[in-house]
């Protein structure tokens, strides 16, 4: 792993949602995302709903100044099972490539493990995204299988992979990486 040097993650503001609603009017981030452009009130509601809601997780991810470059969650959280859902999108590309996405995801895996105590983290990535499927890879996730689906403004047909981690495989590669 890239040794950033700093945490890369702080608690998700109501300050910071502006600015996530940018990046949510993005086509070209929402292709990537396997979604569709929203507008400010839609992302500005979707996020109030996660910082209230029981079952999510939702974190900012800053530069070394602090400054917000993008935000990563876990949502669908259930308690009883262990279960929950990752996501994450830097929204400033000039951020990207840069072994950020990889420190966010580990941090936020680590607050799952062993903050929440949860047992298993799976996510769904477009296998158009190289770069995601990557940076998962380099977290321990593991490819658990493939469908197609119509997706974005003019479904169209893509591959979206299946991806997960278990705990015990988190502390095993957390140990040897
Ligand atoms: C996906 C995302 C979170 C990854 O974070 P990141 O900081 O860019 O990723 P990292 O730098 O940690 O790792 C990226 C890896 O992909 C590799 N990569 C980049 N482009 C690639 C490509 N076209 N094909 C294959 N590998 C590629 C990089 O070389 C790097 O691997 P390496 O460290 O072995 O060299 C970030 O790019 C992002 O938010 N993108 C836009 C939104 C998005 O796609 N979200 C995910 C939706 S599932």
């Amino acid at each position: 792993m890239q040794q950033l040097g700093w945490t890369v993650l702080r608690e998700l503001e109501e300050r910071d949602l502006d600015r996530i609603a940018g990046w949510d009017s993005d086509p070209e981030l929402a292709h990537l995302m396997g979604g569709v452009p929203i507008s400010s009130e839609e992302s500005r509601s979707r996020y109030l709903k996660m910082l209230r809601n029981r079952n999510s997780l939702v974190m900012a991810i800053v530069d070394r100044s602090g400054g917000l470059i993008g935000d990563i969650e876990l949502t669908e959280i259930a308690w009883r099972s262990g279960d929950a859902e990752l996501s994450i999108k830097i929204g400033d590309p000039a951020y990207r490539d840069r072994g950020i996405g990889e420190s966010a995801v580990r941090e936020m895996l680590s607050i799952a493990f062993e903050g929440l105590g949860l047992r298993r983290v799976y996510l769904r990535v477009c296998s158009d995204n190289p770069r995601a499927v990557r940076c998962y890879k380099k977290c321990g996730f593991r490819r658990e299988g493939v469908v197609r689906r119509r997706l974005g403004p003019d479904d169209q047909i893509r591959v979206v992979t299946l991806m997960t981690i278990l705990r015990s495989d988190f502390m095993r590669f957390q140990a040897v990486s």
